[in-house]
């Protein structure tokens, strides 16, 4: 996969002093640690671990290419640097469908809560948006659920529609037991 296709300028730039690179295998437990600590406890503990099982290692192994981290870099001997280098403040899980070649697909998107609306979450969809471009895709999809209202709100403001569904839930398309009993979902769709 060509990860030298994201070489145009985004419309939302990344915040200064932050490092933006594609996700090795070896960023799975940091990755794993934003998925418990930064939503807030939505869901408790059982919330927690749905998050944790939809990031599995696989997307770092194999849709690393698509998939984008935001770090800041912390000063050797600072607090919280652990001799780390850098700590997590982003990321995205992003790939190109395999079924259909006018889509790429966003899996799931995470800021950490004090960086939240300064910009990261959109400058990552710009990036993303622009990588796709660059492997020939013309529209973006995701989903969330209807509960997750930050997260339709949030799609709106990226320019995402939302999809027909079989019913709506406080004005918005839902396609009822979407995965599975109990689990609806909103239909996003950007074209590029
Ligand atoms: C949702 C999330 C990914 C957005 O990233 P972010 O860095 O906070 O968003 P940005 O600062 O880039 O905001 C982009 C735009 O969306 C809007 N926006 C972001 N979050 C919003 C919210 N909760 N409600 C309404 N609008 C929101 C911003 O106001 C901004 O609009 P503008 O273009 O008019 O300035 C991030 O806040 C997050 O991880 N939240 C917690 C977990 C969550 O809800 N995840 C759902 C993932 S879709």
């Amino acid at each position: 996969m060509n990860v030298r296709s994201i070489d145009h300028e985004s419309p939302r730039p990344f915040p200064p002093g932050l490092a933006v690179r594609h996700p090795r295998a070896s960023d799975h437990a940091a990755l794993q640690g934003a998925l418990t600590d930064w939503w807030g406890g939505q869901g408790g503990e059982a919330g927690a671990q749905q998050r944790r099982l939809l990031v599995p290692r696989l997307f770092l192994q194999h849709f690393a290419g698509t998939s984008l981290l935001v770090e800041e870099p912390v000063a050797a001997g600072a607090e919280g640097g652990a001799g780390e280098g850098a700590e997590l403040r982003a990321f995205l899980i992003g790939f190109l469908s395999q079924t259909d070649a006018e889509t790429a697909y966003i899996h799931f998107v995470g800021v950490h809560p004090e960086a939240q609306r300064g910009g990261l979450g959109s400058a990552l969809y710009y990036r993303f948006f622009d990588l796709a471009r660059g492997h020939g895709r013309s529209r973006v999809r995701s989903i969330t659920s209807p509960v997750n209202r930050n997260s339709i709100a949030y799609h709106s403001r990226m320019g995402f529609r939302v999809e027909p569904g079989d019913r709506g839930e406080d004005g918005v398309a839902v396609h009822t037991d979407y995965d599975g009993p109990g689990l609806d979902r909103v239909s996003f769709v950007r074209e590029l």
